[in-house]
This record gives C-alpha cells, sequence and structure tokens, in this order.
C-alpha cells in the first residue's frame, strides 16, 4: 500500500493538473462552487468561462446570498442543470458567514451530497478522508480487483488507501489518474504509476461496466411574440428550467411557423418548432433583445432567439 502510495504522488507531482485554478485555493467557497460547476460539465469550460465569470460576479458567499435568484441563473445561463444554480443560493443564504467544515454538516445543505462534501473537505480543509467520484471509483475498482461492488465497499476501499500524510494531493492524483491514465476504455496500464500494485490491469475493463444513456426524443412548440424589440417571456415552473426564463408554448398554426431545430439536454433529444404568436400569457415578462447576456435565459431559449 505504502509504495502505491508514494508512486502516485510521485506520479501526481509530474503529471497533475496543479494549476486548475480551484486547486490554488484555499477558499471554501471557491472550492465548493468548481465542485458543483465540475458536476456534468467539462474541466475547461468551467475553468476558462463560467468560474471566472460566476465570481467575478458574486466573489463571496455574502454577496452570493443577498443577490437575486435571476442574476444567480443568470451566470448559469448555458450551463443546464439550473437545479445546481438554484441549491447553490439556497446554500449560501444559510452559510453566508461561511461553510460548515465537515461533511456531515455539509451534506445537510441543499444540493450537497456524499462527493461534493468530501471533495470541500478535502480539497478546501486538506482533511484525511477519501473522495470518490467515478473517476476514483473507477481507479479504485480496477487498482483493488472490485468486481461489481457496493458503492460503500468502494468508498471503504478509498478510505483504506487514503495516505494519511498527503490526504488532498492522494486524492487530487487519484482524479487525474482516473482522467489522464485509467480511462474507461483503453487504460493506459504500460504507463501507470500503479501497474505493479494493480490487481486488475490485465483484465482492466471487466470493471466499467457502463450503463447505457436511454434518450427521450421530444417535440416542443413555442411561441414567439415581439413588440417594441422585446420578446414575450415566462417563468418557468418545470422542475428542469425552475426560475429559468422560457418562451411560451403554443398550438402550432401552420402558416405562422417560423423555424424548428434540434436540440440536446440532459437525456433528451428535442426538436423545437418555432411559431410567431400573439396570444400572451398574463404573467408575461418582456425582455429587452438587448438584455439576453444578463437575463436567466437557457441554451436552448438562446437558440430559439437567434432565430429573431
Ligand atoms: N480538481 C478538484 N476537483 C476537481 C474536479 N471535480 N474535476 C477536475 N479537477 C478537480
Amino acid at each position: 500500500m505504502k509504495k502505491a502510495q508514494t508512486a502516485l504522488l510521485e506520479w501526481y507531482e509530474i503529471y497533475g493538473r496543479h494549476k486548475l485554478p480551484w486547486r490554488l485555493t484555499d477558499n471554501l467557497y471557491h472550492v465548493y462552487l468548481s465542485e458543483i460547476m465540475l458536476q456534468q460539465t467539462q474541466v475547461n469550460r468551467v475553468r476558462d468561462e463560467y468560474y471566472p465569470q460566476f465570481l467575478a460576479k458574486f466573489p463571496s458567499l455574502k454577496i452570493l446570498a443577498n443577490a437575486h435568484q435571476d442574476e444567480v441563473l443568470a451566470a448559469w445561463s448555458g450551463l443546464g442543470y439550473y437545479s445546481r444554480a438554484r441549491n447553490l443560493h439556497k446554500t449560501a443564504q444559510l452559510t453566508q458567514e461561511g461553510l460548515p467544515h465537515t461533511t456531515t454538516e455539509l451534506m445537510a445543505l441543499p444540493g450537497i451530497g456524499n462527493y461534493t462534501a468530501s471533495a470541500v473537505c478535502s480539497f478546501g480543509l486538506g482533511q484525511n478522508i477519501p473522495v470518490v467520484d467515478t473517476n476514483i471509483a473507477r481507479v479504485i475498482k480496477r487498482h483493488f480487483a472490485l468486481l461489481d461492488p457496493k458503492v460503500k465497499t468502494i468508498w471503504t476501499q478509498a478510505e483504506i488507501f487514503v495516505n494519511a500524510q498527503e490526504p488532498r494531493s492522494h486524492n487530487l492524483a487519484l482524479m487525474d489518474l482516473g482522467s489522464l491514465i485509467c480511462l474507461p476504455k483503453n487504460p493506459k496500464c504500460e504507463i501507470c504509476p500503479l501497474q505493479s500494485s494493480c490487481l486488475g490491469k490485465s483484465e482492466a475493463e471487466i470493471y466499467t461496466k457502463t450503463k447505457k444513456t436511454v434518450y427521450e426524443s421530444m417535440e416542443l412548440f413555442f411561441g414567439i411574440c415581439i413588440k417594441d424589440n422585446k420578446v414575450a417571456l415566462l417563468t418557468s415552473t418545470q422542475k428542469m428550467y425552475q426560475g429559468m426564463l422560457v418562451l411560451p408554448s403554443t398550438e402550432p398554426i401552420e402558416e405562422d411557423f417560423i423555424a424548428s431545430f434540434k436540440h440536446s439536454y440532459t437525456k433528451y433529444r428535442l426538436v423545437v418548432n418555432l411559431y410567431k404568436s400573439q396570444v400572451i400569457d398574463q404573467d408575461v415578462k418582456w425582455i429587452d433583445i438587448n438584455e439576453f447576456r444578463s437575463a436567466p435565459i437557457s441554451s436552448l431559449t438562446k437558440k430559439a432567439l437567434k432565430f429573431l
């Protein structure tokens, strides 16, 4: 175990992604924000766009807590999975003076699960605890030859493996090993620092039963109504887009047809049809087309509004 821990740290020292901005800070709010953004979003997009822009607008938990939800959703605009932003905002309101320092307290907050709580305590506070995300789970399963283990078993094994002297670097190293070397398909075992101790290396693929994503096709019909450079939008009450501004649904009337386009969102493969529309709901908000950038609008709605 000790040899494997040392080999892992030596590899991390040379090949680790040390310059990711959330690894260069001990500001717990910044670490927490990065972990929420990095769920379901690529590292480069978070690093180059969303993380710096969000922190420029909301540099502290207190400022985030006091912002209007619309502003928070607008800063999240295009990232998808908007419940992340709503929970982030709620958590900021509950912890304005600072995030708690234990996984148990963190997990009692909205939108914080086992992984996020451990990541915050390990990466932000250097606590001697395991962290398990999808990449780390794969490394652990292969290295210790755990075939089809329960989630709890992976966490327990990760806990046994943590290097008590350097827990933070150990966990980050496992994460990087999972995303750079111990790949789901064609892992690069020949250059892996753990190859001599890895119990699963000869059959690396049997540890990665991938669940096939089941896509759902849907067709949507939206009405576009414009007056004086303003577009009629509604605040969504749908769970997925709650709080976001969306185009109102409409009946498809052939003569009013404007355009159709395809859009993918989470598991949905959508065909979106746009129609000119007059009939407008009372709750409509009129958004100036020059203000789309600062409005809480999803990528789908932005795409639709390009047809203006
Ligand atoms: N560094 C710390 N947390 C990370 C994450 N979730 N993804 C990539 N790099 C990270």
